[in-house]
């Protein structure tokens, strides 16, 4: 099988994002303008530079994590877990623009340290980042497509202590949840090692 832009009747639902995954979980955290802390997770979502550290995630729409993290010029990532799935979930909701969703997930805020953006405390860890940009993503024809590109800069990384084994952060024990196609989730519940031939 095979298609362009036409997707064939076999294919009840759109299989373009059961085919790019897993997908890290961007739980991003922002301030509106009044101050009041933001919530949500996207899934078009990565690391994208190492040196400086660089994440980005993408919104469909001016979602208000967009709006916070451009007009605020700062943003967190937390690292979504299997323990911490609900509230990821509860705080997916489309809310009003000052709804708070630490509060109705449940969730502690973190205590930030170079910026005012919140985190969840109750991560393994967590990504305070400065905006470097907030882009408007066109098609191929070079029309604007309404999808909104946020890169940011990593200034200070969180760790909790009891996530640190053997002087690396144990993503295993953390284990990561990351999004899939459909409503399907995946775990990480296991590592394994492949060295390089330059190694
Ligand atoms: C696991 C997961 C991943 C999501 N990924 C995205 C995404 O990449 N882009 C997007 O626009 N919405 C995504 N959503 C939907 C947003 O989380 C949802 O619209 C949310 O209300 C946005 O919150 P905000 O307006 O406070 O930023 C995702 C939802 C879930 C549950």
């Amino acid at each position: 099988m095979h298609y362009g832009d036409t997707r064939p009747d076999i294919l009840t639902f759109d299989p373009f994002k059961a085919i790019i995954a897993p997908r890290p979980i961007g739980w991003i955290g922002t301030r509106n303008a009044e101050g009041v802390p933001n919530l949500g997770p996207y899934s078009f979502f990565n690391a994208i530079g190492n040196s400086p550290h660089m994440i980005c995630f993408t919104s469909d729409g001016l979602k208000h994590s967009v709006v916070n993290a451009r007009d605020r010029g700062e943003f967190t990532f937390s690292l979504a877990t299997e323990a911490l799935a609900q509230a990821m979930n509860v705080s997916s909701e489309a809310m009003p623009d000052g709804a708070n969703e630490f509060d109705k997930a449940g969730l502690t805020l973190g205590t930030s340290i170079e910026t005012d953006a919140p985190f969840v405390a109750e991560s393994p860890a967590a990504l305070e980042c400065v905006t470097l940009s907030v882009t408007e993503l066109t098609d191929r024809t070079g029309s604007p497509i309404n999808r909104f590109m946020v890169i940011g800069q990593v200034v200070q990384t969180h760790i909790r202590d009891e996530y640190i084994t053997g002087g690396r952060f144990d993503t295993v024990k953390a284990r990561p949840i990351s999004r899939m196609g459909y409503r399907d989730y995946a775990t990480v519940t296991e590592a394994w090692e492949l060295i390089r031939p330059d190694d």
